[in-house]
């Protein structure tokens, strides 16, 4: 199969106000990603076109930094393969070998008052729906079928012995590398491919993350609202429940520790908080992280959607901050693929890849090794960058399309919550009604709204419901609308 340019753009973050010229910004980003080690040697950048479209300025100051980065030895350009990071680098900086502190495993938690016991999400009339605003679903029709049929069309005819035994627990290598070297590219995230599980979906990571680290009565520190399977799987391990309200800051974490300091884990989406989307600050950040080390607690950070952020500001993942291995990472392919492949992988502390690999060998002892070698060619063929920059595209307008939707149908009585970015987007709307019930109405008119009060484990602070736009189409978006505003109006 012909092999094609991957290149990953690095997280690099434009000041338009800052004094420094944005070539010199561009320059600044990929050498700080070089020598932290988040871009390693022979991986491929993107072309010079791609990244000025990313970034929203034109080729020039692009080109302008490339020939620095390829004068200075960061890049080099070889006929036929295009321009990688340099295998030989002008300068090695130690960063991405930071000692991470060992910390031991946690006790018995304590039983905490307040903390709720809320019983599984059931399967609720609204859950049964299916049509459009569906919030799992993505873009099927645009998902590269050809290419991803011709990949497994590959894999079926050149099966090897090897592939017929029991793989590692960990998962493939091959895949844990590509997704090493797309992390540190893309999210910012310190690790290398040993620290990688290849798992069943961010459900499974949760699940395995909760075997390892927690024991009967532990208290997590949920968001609230916040991602009710992860409440489910909680539960069902006989852990207890501690909601934490979300501001626009993201987690609210001095009120975790005034609710319960002693929790042993916290569970949180920083880059796009699921359900309302906002992005955790840097201070909020640096607060969980110094509470986490000082509670001898852990960080489940569930990076589902973070690939999809339409406003040119970066956000790195939580754990790319963590010096002391607090942070557990999980990201999945549900989005970026798609659902029914079920694969996600975790970003494990080093210290703790023992106790996680020993859960997984007495649970299933990894996914099915075929589609792991067929999404890390997929990756190293640069279809899945291709892929993802697309997709970026598509979500983007279809967001846009919805935000306008929203306004015009409900003017002022409109809330939106969030940042520009991610596949679903939350809204309160004024009134003398009850969500769960209008998203049951709704069963009936192909609109699969998600009661935005259902996400709370206690007392819901709005009234409102959750638009996916994953596989909702700019066409469709503005009759969906207005069938929910005549449902609205007509109570
Ligand atoms: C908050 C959150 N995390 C993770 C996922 C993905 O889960 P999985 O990888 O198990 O498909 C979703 C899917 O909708 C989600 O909403």
């Amino acid at each position: 199969m012909k092999k094609t340019a991957s290149g990953i753009s690095p997280l690099i973050a434009l000041d338009r106000e800052c004094s420094r010229a944005l070539h010199a910004q561009i320059y600044d980003g990929y050498r700080s990603a070089i020598v932290a080690g988040n871009l390693r040697g022979g991986q491929r950048v993107p072309s010079t076109r791609v990244l000025a479209s990313e970034l929203g300025v034109s080729r020039f100051p692009v080109l302008t930094a490339y020939s620095q980065l390829l004068a200075e030895g960061y890049f080099e350009s070889r006929v036929g393969s295009g321009t990688t990071i340099s295998n030989c680098l002008p300068e090695r900086f130690p960063c991405n070998t930071l000692p991470i502190r060992e910390v031991s495993s946690p006790s018995q938690a304590p039983a905490v008052n307040g903390a709720s016991s809320r019983q599984p999400f059931t399967s609720l009339g609204w859950l049964r729906n299916s049509g459009a605003f569906d919030i799992s679903e993505i873009a099927y029709d645009q998902f590269p079928l050809q290419t991803w049929s011709k990949l497994i069309a590959y894999h079926s005819r050149s099966m090897q012995l090897q592939h017929l035994k029991y793989g590692e627990a960990m998962g493939l290598p091959a895949l844990r590398e590509e997704i090493a070297t797309y992390l540190g590219a893309a999210r910012s995230v310190r690790c290398e491919a040993d620290q990688i599980m290849i798992v069943s979906g961010s459900q499974q990571a949760v699940d395995i993350s909760s075997r390892a680290l927690l024991n009967l009565g532990s208290t997590v520190w949920i968001e609230e609202p916040g991602y009710r399977l992860a409440c489910d799987i909680f539960l069902r391990a006989g852990c207890r429940l501690a909601p934490v309200p979300v501001d626009n800051e993201g987690l609210d974490v001095s009120k975790g520790i005034e609710r319960c300091p002693e929790a042993r884990m916290a569970f949180v989406t920083p880059s796009h908080q699921f359900p309302l989307g906002v992005t955790m600050s840097i201070k909020r950040r640096l607060q969980l992280l110094d509470w986490a080390q000082a509670a001898n607690a852990w960080i489940i950070e569930d990076d589902y959607d973070s690939e999809y952020r339409y406003d040119a500001s970066p956000i790195a993942s939580l754990q790319g901050l963590d010096r002391n291995g607090r942070v557990i990472y999980i990201g999945t392919f549900s989005k970026v693929l798609y659902p029914a492949l079920r694969i996600g992988y975790i970003v494990i502390p080093r210290n703790l890849v023992d106790k996680f690999a020993a859960v997984r060998r007495v649970m299933d002892f990894g996914p099915p090794i075929f589609f792991q070698l067929v999404i890390a060619q997929f990756i190293h063929e640069g279809h899945f960058a291709r892929h993802l920059r697309r997709m970026r595209t598509l979500y983007h307008k279809r967001r846009v399309t919805l935000v306008k939707c929203l306004r015009e149908e409900f003017g002022p009585l409109v809330t939106l919550f969030g940042s520009d970015a991610g596949m679903h987007l939350a809204a309160a709307i004024a009134g003398e009604f009850c969500d769960v019930n209008i998203a049951e109405q709704a069963a009936g008119e192909n609109l699969d709204l998600r009661p935005l009060s259902s996400y709370y484990l206690e007392k819901a602070m709005y009234n409102g419901f959750i638009f996916g736009f994953g596989n909702t189409s700019e066409r469709q978006i503005p009759r969906a609308v207005k069938k929910l505003r005549d449902l609205l109006e007509a109570q």
